[in-house]
């Protein structure tokens, strides 16, 4: 039996990572994409993900999500993703079509009907996730769990303590981490460490289409270099969905920090307890790197 799974997204590089993974990992059932703006504009993210699906010729709904974090203006990340938030790679036009429903939306009435629980992935930041919380409660009861790539239990990597994708929408997710849901963060702490080496990047161009599509696009990604190797944030989550024997969990109870006037989308995450409450998240601290390394060569070498 397949996982099924929902993806919640906004290509973004190490997105499209994530996306081949969720679709040709043989152990996920990918039933839905939802974009949401982080990276770029959602209207970018969205452009990105149906090229991606046209790219594979995958036929797969996709909603577009939240055009603007729920309080604040949207800041992106076009400085590591370039300005398309997927530069480097020319996709050919199409004429694929949106689901006509917004994606928290579309990812309600999925796990309305699903007839078995769902698993739902999120790799931005988590606006959408806080519009299902918020609007449709009734069919939580069919998401099995949320697993976040987000977050950090030390420094960060868009202001000193906090992550990108907290960072952009902190108010969204602290609703996510106060919702009672299971979740599982995938945060700086493991996708710091979950880096492609320079050698095997340099076999993507011979390996298969896929290969040679990532490659361009990887050329143009700046969490890491194709001389250093590339950290592959996004593609955690998923590897985490089919091999979660690589990962260290540990349960602790985690808020987000939206007042701090330094601290603004810092995940505070109590390793050791200290203050006394429940844990709220299964927040992944350890890694066994080669074996990442191996699963995400192997998956991406079952890709077209
Ligand atoms: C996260 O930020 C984004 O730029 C990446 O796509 C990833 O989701 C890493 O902090
Ligand atoms: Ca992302």
């Amino acid at each position: 039996m397949r996982l099924p799974i929902i993806l919640d997204t906004d290509p973004g590089i190490d997105d499209a990572a994530a996306i081949a993974a969720a679709l040709f990992a043989p152990e996920l059932d990918l039933q839905l994409l939802t974009t949401v703006a982080g990276n770029v504009s959602v209207e970018k993210t969205t452009r990105n993900a149906l090229q991606l699906l046209h790219f594979w010729n995958v036929d797969l709904p996709v909603a577009q999500g939240a055009a603007t974090p729920l309080l604040r203006p949207l800041r992106d990340a076009a400085y590591v993703h370039g300005e398309s938030g997927m530069e480097g790679y020319t996709f050919v036009e199409h004429q694929r079509q949106l689901l006509e429903k917004p994606a928290f939306q579309a990812i309600r009435d999925v796990l309305i009907h699903a007839p078995e629980p769902v698993t739902l992935v999120a790799i931005g930041p988590l606006t959408n996730i806080a519009l299902l919380i918020t609007h449709y409660p009734e069919c939580l009861f069919n998401l099995r769990r949320l697993v976040i790539m987000g977050g950090s239990a030390g420094r960060g990597n868009f202001t000193p303590n906090a992550e990108f994708n907290i960072a952009i929408d902190p108010e969204a997710a602290a609703k996510v981490f106060q919702s009672g849901l299971e979740i599982v963060m995938c945060g700086l702490d493991v996708t710091n460490q979950a880096v492609l080496t320079p050698e095997y990047l340099a076999t993507l161009p011979t390996l298969n289409q896929t290969g040679r599509m990532l490659h361009a696009l990887f050329s143009h990604y700046r969490s890491g270099s194709m001389s250093s190797g590339l950290r592959m944030h996004d593609l955690c989550a998923i590897a985490w969905l089919a091999r979660p024997e690589i990962f260290t969990l540990k349960p602790c109870f985690v808020a987000v920090e939206t007042q701090g006037e330094w601290t603004s989308g810092t995940t505070m995450v109590d390793i050791e307890g200290k203050l006394g409450q429940p844990a709220n998240a299964q927040v992944a601290l350890g890694i066994d790197v080669e074996g990442f390394q191996r699963w995400a060569a192997e998956v991406i070498a079952r890709a077209p």
